[in-house]
């Protein structure tokens, strides 16, 4: 491949030129504390939230230039040459470079005139801080003087008041190098936000293992008049010290003096984060400045990582890098996305915080590997819930519940999360448990907020699980327009949809479809729970909708997308543009509103009008004109994230829809269209080919169809996990076991899945003599035959063989 390729192990990404076409990042992190960070160390840090307590500068245009960044700069000090060590931000060339994205940890190697140099980044487990791990080594003959400046740009504070009052923002800042400590301190005076003036609760801080011969905070002195990091005056010349720095943009560099003889290797540490005071950074620091103990905690990280990756859910099919990219790296997507959901990353606007429907869907994602983790947080899904059914949007670990204006869909999503999660443990017990219900002054089913209300966000009252979810879907089921179909309000999942449903009258054919769908699964729970005629109820619920859909939005083809405020249709035939939705024809499947000769029909418009040489498009036409009725969608230039872009979280709800309806071949196809690793023109792609991208460009777009966009943090990760391995491989969990009904491509003559479940192990071997897209013909499990394909859990700790033939 181009610009890298996987290491033999698949558990690094080895690039091997630093001029990728886009910046190729990797998430360093535990749930305190992350390091954003690309091939070359450019990219950012945070505490706790990337909104409030950024600790080091970055800039939304910054994905083309991947700058500033962690870095740490080399010189000669006889010729005066000087590098960057991890490339930027000199950008002179090396006559070595290898940048390797790991589980938890990255590691940069180049050499210039003789010196190479290696610096392993990584977050450890518990701390909030990152290390930096450096390792220089002099390969040339001679004995050689260096200076060498770790280097990394403050903006402590709140990120998006840094973008909107940056001239004032920094006024409050103070950067400091104590000498007793040899550390740079950072902080603000205090943190403002509109009238709302908050102490600046913690102090971040920078240092390193090496006496510091010098020290820099004032960026203005460092680099120097109309230069830039490239060529800083305190390298090109001689370094000018700037002890402290106040009111004005600040940076941290110190300065080190090594010599260096031929063949001989220098370690230290860079430590850098942010803490409760003082005293916890001083505690931090030397901890990490003990080499042996930076080194022993990297371990720890590694061994963590491999832990929660490598020995669980694994697939062997015929295709090696799909298993590659489902066994390995999207459940690390799939955990970055667990911890941050959608805020930091080089292309999101970092606005902090957890999205509620993303969450639910990230935790289902999560849940075949780590259902302890998924248990935590749908403990803090549940607390969003207030007794209308409504929900908060979502929340921080800094800033508590997201006090803006909820989208419409977001109470269908946690009964999915539930159900998987009893039917993954057999933890009924849980729908019992209680949980608070919230009240935070969003009035009239969340639509409006009371002006008047100065509490916050208080406890309501409080109900089982069981009960928040009936009154999350029951919130939905009851805020209908004049078909009955769900309001679409300020936008369902599309979020670009904002404009068609904003006085409260237009409605969504997509939330309908989901609605049904809920329904069923929470049928299913209400039986488990002994609620028989809520089951009863839900099911009729779900038949209700489904008919309403049916009576209303079938569109001699297709399914409309819905209705407006004004009752105009779209997604449909009728539309100039916008005819075809990809989202009600999947959701039609995955509900299942759709039956018989109409499903037949739908699919053949979805391959007609939205399948593509790089997958699916969320629609077709694109919209070239803003159209106020239906709002943000019709804004974006054609072909980019929701105006018709190949948008790889909604192609993987087809690929579930295709596998429902035994398109193997199909769904297949679909899935490798999307897969990072299986593009072939890296420079038309353009993103990291580790990790799924929210969106390809689509067809439409004049000249960028097949471009990657907002890679990492997008639902796309969770649902390909989970379209691999419970729809294509076909192994769903039930309540009393495994489902196994595989709808494979008809050319896989075998594949396999090794699925540990409840404290067992199930080893699958699905073998397809006659090249069926699916159709269990016989299943054994440890040798004997079975008459039914749903193997039932042993609960015994043991390996089972399970042998699956298709045909
Ligand atoms: C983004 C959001 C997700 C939303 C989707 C469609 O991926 O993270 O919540 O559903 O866009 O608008």
């Amino acid at each position: 491949m181009k610009y890298g390729n996987f290491s033999k192990d698949g558990l690094e990404f080895i690039i091997t030129d630093p001029n990728t076409p886009r910046p190729w990042i990797n998430y360093l992190t535990n749930e305190n504390y992350c390091s954003v960070i690309s091939q070359c160390a450019g990219g950012y840090s945070f505490y706790k939230d990337c909104r409030s307590d950024r600790i080091t500068r970055w800039a939304p245009e910054n994905y083309h230039y991947d700058r500033p960044g962690k870095y740490i700069y080399i010189k000669d000090n006889k010729t005066k040459k000087y590098w960057g060590a991890t490339y930027q931000p000199v950008m002179a060339k090396p006559s070595k470079f290898e940048s390797r994205h790991g589980l938890g940890y990255t590691t940069i190697k180049t050499n210039y005139y003789g010196i190479e140099s290696e610096i392993t980044y990584f977050v450890p487990l518990e701390d909030t801080c990152e290390i930096w791990l450096v390792k220089i080594t002099n390969n040339s003959s001679k004995a050689r003087d260096l200076t060498l400046v770790p280097y990394i740009e403050w903006l402590v504070g709140d990120y998006h008041m840094e973008l909107r009052y940056r001239n004032i923002m920094n006024l409050y800042d103070r950067f400091w190098f104590d000498e007793e400590s040899e550390v740079i301190f950072a902080k603000k005076t205090a943190i403002w936000e509109a009238l709302n003036i908050q102490p600046f609760r913690s102090l971040a801080f920078f240092a390193s293992s090496l006496g510091a011969r010098g020290s820099a905070t004032q960026k203005d002195v460092f680099v120097g008049r109309y230069k830039t990091e490239t060529n800083p005056e305190s390298i090109s010349g001689d370094f000018i010290e700037s002890g402290s720095c106040s009111g004005e943009d600040g940076i941290a560099a110190l300065r080190h003096i090594l010599r260096l003889n031929p063949g001989s290797t220098k370690e230290f540490v860079v430590v850098l984060g942010q803490t409760e005071n003082r005293n916890k950074v001083i505690e931090m620091v030397s901890k990490y400045r003990d080499i042996g103990n930076a080194k022993a905690q990297l371990e720890r990280v590694k061994k963590s990582w491999h832990d929660k990756i490598v020995d669980n859910v694994i697939i062997k099919t015929p295709d090696k890098d799909f298993d590659l990219i489902i066994n390995i790296w999207v459940k690390y997507q799939i955990y970055i996305c667990n911890m941050w959901s959608r805020s930091p990353s080089f292309y999101h606007e970092g606005a902090g915080g957890r999205g509620y429907r993303d969450s639910c869907q990230d935790v289902e994602g999560i849940m075949a590997f780590n259902p302890e983790h998924a248990l935590s947080k749908i403990r803090t899904l549940a607390g969003l819930i207030r007794q209308d059914g409504s929900c908060a949007p979502g929340w921080s670990t800094t800033r508590g519940h997201a006090g803006y204006l909820p989208n419409k869909d977001h109470p269908i999503w946690l009964v999915y999360t539930v159900s998987a999660y009893v039917k993954e443990t057999g933890n009924a017990a849980i729908l019992f448990e209680k949980f608070p219900y919230m009240k935070d002054g969003w009035i009239k089913k969340a639509t409006k907020k009371d002006i008047h209300w100065h509490k916050g966000v208080i406890k309501d009252g409080e109900g089982t699980l069981f009960e928040h979810l009936e009154k999350n879907l029951n919130f939905t089921f009851t805020d209908v327009g004049k078909r009955g179909l769900p309001l679409i309000g300020h936008a369902d999942w599309n979020d670009a949809i904002d404009a068609a449903g904003k006085r409260l009258k237009g409605e969504s054919v997509w939330l309908a479809m989901a609605l049904v769908r809920s329904y069923k699964f929470l049928a299913e729970l209400a039986d488990l729970a002994g609620y028989a005629k809520k089951a009863q109820e839900s099911r009729n619920r779900a038949k209700v909708m489904a008919e309403r859909v049916n009576a209303h939005c079938w569109d001699g083809d297709w399914y409309v997308r819905g209705f407006t405020d004004f009752d105009t249709v779209y997604g449909s035939f009728k539309n100039r543009e916008g005819k075809i939705f990809a989202n009600t024809q999947s959701w039609a499947v995955l509900g299942g509103v759709v039956e018989g000769e109409k499903r037949n029909k739908m699919f053949k418009a979805v391959d007609k009008y939205l399948d593509g040489k790089h997958g699916i498009a969320l629609f077709y036409p694109a919209y070239s004109n803003y159209d106020p009725k239906l709002g943000r969608i019709t804004m974006f230039s054609e072909g980019t994230k929701e105006n018709a872009a190949v948008f790889c979280h909604a192609a993987t709800f087809m690929i579930v829809a295709d596998c429902l309806a035994g398109r193997g071949n199909k769904a297949y196809e679909s899935m490798k269209k999307i897969m990072p690793n299986n593009q072939k023109d890296m420079d038309l792609y353009k993103t990291e080919p580790y990790v799924y991208s929210e969106y390809l460009i689509g067809p439409e777009h004049p000249y960028r169809y097949g471009e990657g966009a907002f890679t990492w943090i997008t639902g796309t990760a969770a649902w390909n996990f989970l379209a691999a391995t419970e729809y294509l491989l076909g192994v769903h969990r039930e309540l009393t076991g495994l489902r196994i009904d595989p709808v494979i491509p008809s050319y896989w003559k075998k594949c396999y899945m090794r699925r540990p479940f409840r404290g067992d192990v199930y080893e699958i071997v699905i073998k397809n003599p006659k090249g069926v897209e699916r159709g269990v013909k016989n299943i054994k499990v440890d040798g004997i035959e079975q008459k039914h394909n749903l193997v039932r859990v042993r609960n015994d700790k043991k390996t089972h063989l399970v042998e699956v033939t298709l045909g």
